[in-house]
C-alpha cells in the first residue's frame, strides 16, 4: 500500500540556492505514490531544471501563468483546485513577503492565494534576511493564517555565514510533510472508537537494583503516547498507564505514572474488568532484581566481580489474554530477527487479537524513534505489512485494524 495514494500535492518551489533540495522531496513523494505538481518562480529555475523535476514527477512543471494545451484551464486555478497539501520548499524571503502581502503576479503565488488545501512552507535564506523583522513579521502573518511554518536549520550557510536559515535536511521535511498530510487526509472528527475504553501500556518499567540504580531498556513512551493520542481524538475513553518517560501526557487522556513491572501489572489488572481494548505497547522488564537494595551498594575491597539475582517479573499480557472475557487484546514485539515466527508465537502465547510486530534492528524503527514500520499479525489470520511512516500514523493503522474488528 502506498501512503499517499491518490494524494495530489503542489510543490511550490522559489529561488534559492536550497532549490535543487525540492527534486528530492518531489521524488519521495512520487514514489510513495502522491500526485506531485510542481510550480516553479523564475528564479527557481535558475537553481533546479524544471526538466528534473519533470522527470521526476511525471507531470509537466508550471512556470508560467499562461501556458496552455489540451485540457488546460486556468492553470494555478487547476493546480490548487483539489490539492490534498501546499508546499513551498524552498520559501525564500521575498516569496515569503509577496505570500504575507496577498500578492499573485506569477504562477506560484496565483496558485498559493488560490489554495484552500493545508499550507506548508520551509524558509530558508541568509540569516540576516531570516532575523530581518520584516520577515519575522511576514512568518507571523502567515502563522495565523494557518500555515505550519518548519524553521530554518543553523550551519553554514552559501554565501559563507554561519547562522540560521538553512534549509533543513530533506528527511525531517518529509517527516513533517507525512505529518501534515496524514492530518490533512483523516477523516475529520473520526469518531470510530466512541464509547469504547481503551487501556495503553507505553514505555520501558524500571526494575531497581538499590536506589540509585536500575535495570530497564531503551524504550522512549513514543509509541504507546502515539497509541494513546490517536485512540483519544477518535473519541475512545484512554488509560494511558505509562513507565517512566520524557513524554507529556497527551491531552483528554486518564494518566497513571508506574516505574516496576509489578506496579504496572497492577495498574492494568486494576482496569482490566472495565476496558473495551488493550493496546500492551510498553516494553515491560522481563526479569526483576530478586532483593533490590535499600541503601546504595558501594564498591567493596579490590572485587572485580558482582552478581545479580533476577527472577522473572510477570507476563502481563499473557495473564491478560488467560482472563480474557470481552476485552479486545493488542500485543507489540520487538524483535532483531526470526520477526514473522516470534511474532506468530506470541500473538498465540499470550492469546492477543492482534499482534504488532516491529524489527528494532532497523535505525528508523522501533526504539527511541519518531518512526516506525509494522507488520500486524491477527488471530483471525489476518497479516498486513504497512510502510515506515511516524508514530502516529503506525497508531492510526493499529486503530484501524482494531476498530475493523470491534466495530462489527
Ligand atoms: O517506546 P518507543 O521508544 O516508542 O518504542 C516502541 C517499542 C519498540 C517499545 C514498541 O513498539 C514495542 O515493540 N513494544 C513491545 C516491546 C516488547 O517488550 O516486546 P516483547 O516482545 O518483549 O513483549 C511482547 C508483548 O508482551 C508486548 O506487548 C509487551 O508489552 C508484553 N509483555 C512483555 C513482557 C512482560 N513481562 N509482560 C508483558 O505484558
Amino acid at each position: 500500500m502506498e501512503k499517499f495514494a491518490n494524494k495530489k500535492i503542489v510543490l511550490a518551489v522559489s529561488g534559492g540556492i536550497a532549490a535543487y533540495k525540492a527534486a528530492d522531496v518531489a521524488s519521495w513523494l512520487t514514489k510513495n505514490g502522491a500526485q506531485v505538481h510542481c510550480v516553479l518562480t523564475k528564479a527557481a529555475a535558475e537553481f533546479v531544471s524544471p526538466l528534473v523535476l519533470q522527470s521526476l514527477t511525471g507531470y509537466p512543471v508550471v512556470q508560467d501563468e499562461f501556458v496552455t494545451g489540451p485540457g488546460w484551464g486556468i492553470v494555478h486555478i487547476e493546480l490548487a483546485a483539489g490539492a490534498d497539501l501546499l508546499a513551498v520548499i524552498p520559501a525564500t524571503a521575498n516569496i515569503i513577503a509577496k505570500i504575507a502581502a496577498g500578492i499573485a503576479d506569477d504562477a506560484l503565488t496565483s496558485t498559493v492565494l488560490a489554495a484552500t488545501c493545508p499550507l506548508f512552507m520551509a524558509p530558508a535564506m541568509n540569516t540576516h534576511m531570516y532575523e530581518n523583522p520584516a520577515t519575522q513579521q511576514n512568518l507571523q502573518i502567515l502563522r495565523g493564517r494557518g500555515w505550519q511554518i518548519m524553521p530554518p536549520d543553523n550551519g553554514r550557510l552559501a554565501c559563507g555565514a554561519v547562522g540560521q536559515g538553512k534549509l533543513p535536511a530533506v528527511e525531517a521535511i518529509e517527516l513533517e510533510l507525512e505529518q501534515l498530510l496524514l492530518a490533512a487526509t483523516a477523516e475529520p472528527g473520526r469518531r470510530d472508537l466512541a464509547g469504547k475504553r481503551v487501556l495503553v501500556t507505553a514505555g520501558p518499567t524500571t526494575e531497581p537494583i538499590d536506589p540509585v540504580r536500575y535495570i530497564s531498556n531503551r524504550s522512549s513512551g513514543k509509541m504507546g503516547y502515539a497509541v494513546a493520542t490517536r485512540a483519544a481524538e477518535r473519541g475512545a475513553e484512554v488509560l494511558l498507564v505509562s513507565g517512566p518517560t520524557a513524554l507529556q501526557p497527551p491531552d483528554g487522556v486518564r494518566f497513571v505514572q508506574v516505574e516496576s513491572a509489578c506496579q504496572m501489572r497492577e495498574a492494568v489488572l486494576a482496569e482490566y474488568a472495565a476496558c473495551d481494548v488493550v493496546i500492551m505497547a510498553a516494553a515491560v522488564a522481563d526479569y526483576r532484581v530478586a532483593e533490590p537494595a535499600d541503601h546504595k551498594i558501594k564498591k567493596t575491597g579490590d572485587n572485580q566481580e558482582m552478581t545479580l539475582r533476577l527472577l522473572r517479573n510477570p507476563d502481563i499480557l499473557q495473564e491478560l489474554g488467560e482472563a480474557k472475557q470481552q476485552q479486545f487484546l493488542v500485543g507489540f514485539a520487538a524483535e532483531t530477527h526470526n520477526l514473522e515466527e516470534y511474532a506468530k508465537g506470541k500473538l498465540a502465547a499470550k492469546h492477543a487479537d492482534l499482534l504488532v510486530a516491529n524489527d528494532v534492528s532497523r535505525a528508523d524503527a522501533g526504539f527511541d524513534v519518531d518512526t516506525n514500520q509494522i507488520i500486524i499479525f491477527a488471530a483471525d489470520g489476518g497479516r498486513q505489512t504497512y510502510p515506515l511512516t511516524t508514530k502516529l500514523a503506525a497508531a492510526d493503522y493499529i486503530l484501524d485494524a482494531v476498530a475493523a474488528r470491534i466495530n462489527i
